[in-house]
């Protein structure tokens, strides 16, 4: 136990001698030179000169410190009902043989592979096996259609590609190879090789002279053993999304992700090595790279694999049977895998059902902590119920409540004070810092600490415009919010155009892409509007072509079936309503702000730029057609 505030001070005005002794930590071939190298301003690197292999911190130096018995992963997936333990060692072993095999294919040092898989350990091994070569791995979430899928493709440009026959979402059987196969015809980058985990439940047909079987590939190759990489090298490269629809590749490199995330075991989540940890997200997500792969495989933790969901896998009880079957400490997930829960056992009666005495502490991320939902888990609990909140962009968290140094008094709502290394800072438009209780948009005063982004993957100038450029001197989060006179932060929502969709982050400008290329559409604008379940779910305003005579829910259900096959079920694309046109400032600009408020039934002012106030009318009146728009 500590002091937080010590901490917090130390790291801003110290972060030489904060991170550098956190990265004592991590076993590296040749030291660094620098801590953090700022001779390059406003891009900040962190351990140049130091060398290391992240899967040789995750995996040999276990099995070589004495821990080779240990389960690394616990793989629990009630969809095939189906329980392995796989030890260090034989982690290990499967990792430097697919490695090996990958090797096989010309896969060398900085080569980029891309993994489309679904949440089994093979996952994690092809993963861990770039790492081992030194090879930049990003992984595709597997919800995302091929189209999605195809431009990742293009933009990471990958040698080999790693997939799966099918993915399970609870009852459902999605056969990954048509996707898969598909992405790569609309691609124009072709990938020399695609190797495929052939799962039970359905037949992948190989293209032959491309395509390779996982087990024939693993099972003649040789091991590989690790290679030497810079710890500024990039370890993955990871997209999610922005205002547009071209995401951004956002990149990772070796050294500042290891000594960082190493360090969030203790204290952050107050784990020791050897204890299970378990981050219920997907790996294609950054809680997944972070939580369910590296961060508790670094420390010497049980990573629990679990494909399935809070519910209907088979009931309301899955999480709580999880925690007890395989002892587990900490769990990290969404507030809405929490909201699904409470809706189907609001009493909590399957929870009563298991032993969860060994379970310490709930942490929440991907979306605000309603005050509902955290009363809720923690009167259920009667533990700890953390929120913390961060972005894809810096692997770890901005603001969180830091339990190994010091368990702060929880506030509802907040995601307690800025972590260590994270220089939070509240502005207004023109950059000035604001006192408590005055919203503005979070920045982070720069240097970011170790883990975060050090620069999109080939695009040096849209990181620049995208984080930098809008405050200079800070780190623009994309997010709004406050604090208050103790330092507590309140996390608001976005300032930009993306929306977070039970847990998942989504650019509305990529749906608005999308539906801007149907036939009768002569202009649209997709919004986030707040849902109890979800957090918020996408609402699109259709404006059509005049003349066009197609039936109106012919329309609406091909722009549903539009978004759902060119970005993916996951877009939860529902909703639209068609309006005679979108209300616009003078200058032509569509007045999201305000049509999201409308949709949310809370109070708004008529902007003094709008152009006709008559259209706020409308577009009421549209969105109370599709359930929208009801007052508070
Ligand atoms: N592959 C293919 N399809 C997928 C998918 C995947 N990996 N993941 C989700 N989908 C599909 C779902 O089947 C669903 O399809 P449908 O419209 O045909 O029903 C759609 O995408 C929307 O999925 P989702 O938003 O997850 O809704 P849901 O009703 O299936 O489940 C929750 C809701 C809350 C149970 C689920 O989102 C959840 O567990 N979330 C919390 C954990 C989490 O993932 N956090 C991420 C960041 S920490
Ligand atoms: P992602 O990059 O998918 O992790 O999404 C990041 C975005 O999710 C942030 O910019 C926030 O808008 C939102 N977010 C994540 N965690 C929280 C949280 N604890 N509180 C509020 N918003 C959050």
């Amino acid at each position: 136990m500590g002091n937080y505030a010590e901490v917090f001070r130390r790291s801003i005005e110290d972060p030489n001698g904060f991170w550098g002794e956190a990265a004592e930590k991590i076993s590296w071939y040749k030291k660094w030179d620098k801590v953090l190298d700022d001779s390059n301003q406003p891009f900040y690197r962190w351990f140049t000169g130091g060398e290391l292999n992240t899967c040789y911190n995750c995996l040999d130096r276990h099995v070589e410190g004495g821990r080779g018995d240990q389960a690394a992963i616990i793989y629990d997936s009630p969809v095939t009902d189906t329980k392995q333990t796989i030890s260090y060692r034989e982690l290990l072993d499967q990792v430097s043989r697919f490695a090996g095999g990958l090797k096989s294919l010309g896969v060398v040092k900085g080569d980029t592979v891309v993994i489309y898989m679904p949440m089994v350990p093979q996952a994690l091994v092809a993963m861990l096996a770039c790492a081992r070569l030194g090879a930049v791995h990003s992984v595709v979430f597997g919800g995302f259609a091929p189209k999605e899928l195809a431009v990742r493709i293009d933009d990471a440009k990958p040698k080999v590609m790693i997939s799966a026959s099918c993915g399970i979402e609870g009852k459902k059987v999605i056969p990954y190879k048509p996707l898969l196969d598909k992405a790569i015809d609309l691609a124009k980058h072709k990938p020399a090789n695609c190797v495929i985990l052939k799962r039970p439940q359905v037949e992948a047909e190989l293209t032959p002279g491309r395509d390779l079987d996982w087990d024939q590939l693993a099972a003649s190759a040789q091991p590989a053993p690790c290679e030497i990489v810079k710890a500024t090298d990039p370890l993955y490269i990871l997209y999610t999304s922005g205002t547009t629809g071209m995401p951004k590749g956002i990149v990772r490199d070796n050294g500042g992700h290891a000594v960082a995330l190493y360090w969030t075991m203790s204290h952050l989540y107050d784990v020791n090595p050897g204890d299970v940890y378990w981050a219920a997200s997907d790996v294609g997500w950054v809680v997944g790279h972070s939580y369910i792969v590296y961060a508790p495989l670094l420390y010497g933790c049980t990573t629990i694999v679990f494909e399935g969901k809070p519910v209907g896998t088979p009931d309301p009880g899955a999480f709580w049977r999880v925690i007890s079957e395989h002892g587990v400490k900490v769990l990290f997930t969404a507030p809405t895998a929490f909201r699904a829960i409470k809706r189907e056992d609001s009493q909590g009666a399957y929870l009563k059902k298991y032993d969860i005495s060994g379970f310490q502490a709930l942490y929440l991320a991907g979306e605000r902590t309603d005050p509902d939902t955290y009363h809720w888990a923690s009167d259920m609990l009667n533990r700890p119920v953390i929120d913390h909140w961060w972005q894809t962009e810096t692997a770890w968290s901005i603001c969180g409540n830091f339990r190994g140094i010091e368990l702060l008094p929880v506030k509802p709502g907040s995601a307690t004070k800025p972590a260590p290394g994270f220089d939070v800072k509240i502005l207004s438009p023109e950059s000035q810092e604001l006192g408590p209780d005055q919203p503005g948009v979070v920045a982070v005063k720069l240097p970011l600490p170790p883990a975060c982004l050090p620069t999109l993957w080939h695009n040096d100038e849209r990181f620049l415009q995208s984080y930098l450029k809008p405050f200079p001197g800070y780190y623009f989060t994309g997010d709004e919010g406050y604090h208050d006179e103790d330092g507590y932060v309140f996390i608001m929502g976005r300032v930009d155009d993306v929306i977070n969709v039970a847990g998942h982050r989504l650019s509305t400008g990529a749906m608005e892409e999308v539906i801007a290329t149907h036939k009768a559409v002569a202009e649209c604008a997709v919004m986030g509007a707040a849902d109890d379940f979800k957090g918020q779910l996408p609402v699109g305003l259709v404006v059509l072509k005049a003349g066009v005579a197609q039936d109106p829910e012919e329309i609406r259900k091909e722009l549903v079936q539009m978004v759902r096959e060119q970005i993916g079920a996951i877009a939860s694309f529902k909703s639209v309503a068609i309006v005679p046109r979108l209300p616009k400032t003078r200058s032509g600009k569509i007045l999201r702000g305000t049509m999201r408020k409308i949709a949310d039934g809370a109070q708004f002012s008529v902007p003094s730029t709008i152009d006709d106030p008559a259209t706020l009318g409308e577009i009421e009146e549209a969105l109370k057609t599709i359930g929208y728009a009801k007052k508070k």
